[in-house]
């Protein structure tokens, strides 16, 4: 598939998918074709028996500075309401593979909310993390309220949504909304490292263990244990539990067959 705004680089390490914004004049603002490109790109992964893992990423100077406000400044309810821009985002958010954000930069709006709608964030010291919305009069839209509570607790994201300012990644990092914060240089090579490590896990387990921990954020408890529990015996209708469980009773490496 040809995109405008994306590049696209299956299998850049065994497992491994990269799918790069790049729309750097604009700071990678995220525009409507972005947003169903990326869908696409995600569904297209999720197709690839080949794919294991996805790093999402921008550049170095921005991993995207937010919806794109030129497309939306002249809107009006009943026209944003029309766009339904959040179908896009839905098919982001139901990605089965894991989907790991790499950034730098810029990480604000939502561009903060898509690098939260991924399962790791993996950023470079020099990102720069926040909700501006509130600076041109509106409100992160895209789960910015939940995802960023959930993350960093009640406190500091009132503080970052209500203030608009840009937080640093070391103090994202200490606040729990990401993994790692490395120098800039590495961030990406250190994103396609962890990437690479979660490729080789058996893929319904992995698929399964992503969908049962967002569960937790999704759902009452009650649920999501219970969604955990049965994803749970359900692995033991694979291949790969027996496979993998006799390898550590033998002592050797498991090789996995994806079923
Ligand atoms: C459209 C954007 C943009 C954005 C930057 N640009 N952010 N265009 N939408 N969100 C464009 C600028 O207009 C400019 O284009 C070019 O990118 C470079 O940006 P500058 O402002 O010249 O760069 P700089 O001075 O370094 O400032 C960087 C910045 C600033 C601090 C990140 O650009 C900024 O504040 N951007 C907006 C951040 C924001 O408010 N994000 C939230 C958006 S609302 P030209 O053509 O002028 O050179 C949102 C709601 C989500 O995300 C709701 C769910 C979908």
């Amino acid at each position: 598939m040809e995109y405008q705004f994306l590049l696209v680089k299956p299998n850049v390490r065994p497992g491994v998918t990269v799918v790069q914004i790049n729309r750097p004049k604009e700071l990678n603002a995220l525009n409507r074709t972005v947003m169903e490109e990326i869908g696409a790109a995600l569904t297209a992964a999720d197709a690839d028996e080949a794919c294991r893992c996805v790093v999402l990423t921008g550049n170095e100077r921005a991993f995207a500075a937010g919806a794109d406000i030129k497309e939306m400044a002249d809107a009006s309810a009943v026209e944003m309401l029309n766009r339904d821009q959040f179908a896009r985002w839905e098919i982001i958010r139901k990605t089965k593979k894991p989907v790991i954000a790499a950034v730098s930069g810029f990480c604000l709006g939502g561009g903060c909310e898509l690098a939260m709608l991924c399962d790791m964030i993996v950023a470079s010291e020099s990102a720069q993390f926040g909700q501006p919305e509130v600076n041109i009069g509106v409100m992160p839209g895209a789960g910015g309220t939940q995802r960023l509570t959930k993350a960093v607790g009640k406190a500091l994201a009132m503080e970052i949504a209500l203030t608009g300012r840009f937080f640093p990644a070391q103090k994202m990092l200490e606040a729990g909304l990401i993994n790692r914060v490395v120098p800039t240089e590495l961030y990406f090579q250190e994103a396609i490292k962890l990437a690479e490590e979660i490729a080789q896990k058996p893929p319904v387990a992995v698929r399964l263990i992503k969908e049962s921990i967002n569960a937790a954020f999704e759902t009452h408890l009650d649920e999501g244990l219970m969604r955990e529990r049965k994803n749970f015996y359900l692995l033991f209708a694979t291949e790969d539990q027996k496979e993998g469980m006799a390898a550590f009773v033998e002592k050797r490496k498991a090789e996995w067959k994806g079923k």
